[in-house]
């Protein structure tokens, strides 16, 4: 992997993706966005992974779509590279994804960041959707999730201006989980991702996907969906465990299935 390192971690079951262009403020290009799509697919399949972060450095998590890599593409370009398939494949991913940001998370950064579940920021973390000041418009969920996370007063003053969200404002508008010092961002997310890792993974599977239901569905089909995962949690050996923990008043292990 040229632009991503990735550290996994059994014990507990965490693995780290750090995107890694420093230089370039971690720009997010095709082989950048693959290499993420490529190693959560195989994290996905991974039984020792239970939840997957995703983090930059302290100085960015990452500054928008490569700009230098696009400048003088057609739209023809633009649309047969098809670089949003990858987006795409990247949502898919079952396994839960919290997003650990400091710095900038700017235009592709802060659509990346809010394509992933949770997102714990530092301090220092700055979103936006700068776009609109380089003759574009967000292009990968941007009009959409912003939208979605805080309105669509802020929403259309985030993205006709580009203006910058704080951390602090970004969790006042329900955008982030938690805003901490910087040199807790990183330490807070494993500790979040650790919470959720000694859960059953089938469980914590089935409540992401009908969480993001609700985005796609009326609430007669999110409810029956829902409830459908709600059943099938009770073919799972982690259902009676969890259950069967509780009568006894012991500690749960879950072990997947
Ligand atoms: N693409 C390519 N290179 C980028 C970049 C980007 N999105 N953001 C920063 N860089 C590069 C800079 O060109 C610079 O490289 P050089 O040293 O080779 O000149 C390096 O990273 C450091 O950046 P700056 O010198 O600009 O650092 P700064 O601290 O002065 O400013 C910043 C930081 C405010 C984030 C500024 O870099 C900036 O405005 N970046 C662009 C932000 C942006 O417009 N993002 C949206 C991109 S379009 C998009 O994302 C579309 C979509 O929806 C998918």
């Amino acid at each position: 992997m040229e632009f991503i390192k990735v550290t996994e971690q059994y014990q507990p079951a965490i693995a780290l993706i750090q995107l890694n262009r420093p230089k370039e403020l971690n720009a997010l290009n095709k082989q950048l966005m693959e290499e993420v799509r490529d190693t959560l697919q195989l994290l996905d399949k991974n039984d020792a992974v239970r939840v997957i972060i995703i983090t930059g450095d302290e100085r960015a998590f990452a500054a928008g779509a490569d700009i230098k890599q696009m400048a003088d593409k057609s739209a023809i370009d633009m649309l047969l590279i098809d670089q949003f398939s990858t987006w795409d494949q990247i949502r898919k991913t079952k396994k839960p994804i919290i997003a650990a940001v400091s710095g900038f998370a700017l235009g592709g950064g802060c659509e990346f960041a809010m394509m992933c579940d949770m997102i714990i920021a530092s301090e220092t973390a700055k979103f936006g959707q700068p776009e609109i000041k380089i003759g574009t418009i967000p292009g990968a969920g941007g009009t959409q999730r912003l939208t979605k996370a805080v309105g669509k007063a802020k929403a259309m003053e985030l993205i006709l201006t580009g203006r910058f969200l704080s951390a602090e404002e970004a969790h006042f508008y329900g955008l982030v989980n938690k805003v901490v010092p910087v040199e807790m961002y990183l330490h807070e997310t494993v500790e979040l991702a650790k919470e959720i890792a000694s859960m059953s993974p089938v469980a914590v599977q089935l409540a992401k996907e009908a969480i993001n239901r609700s985005f796609e569905t009326q609430l007669d089909e999110g409810l029956a969906f829902e409830r459908k995962n709600f059943y099938l949690t009770f073919a799972s050996a982690d259902q009676k465990e969890g259950m069967n923990a509780f009568i006894e008043k012991r500690k749960p292990t879950f072990s997947g299935r």
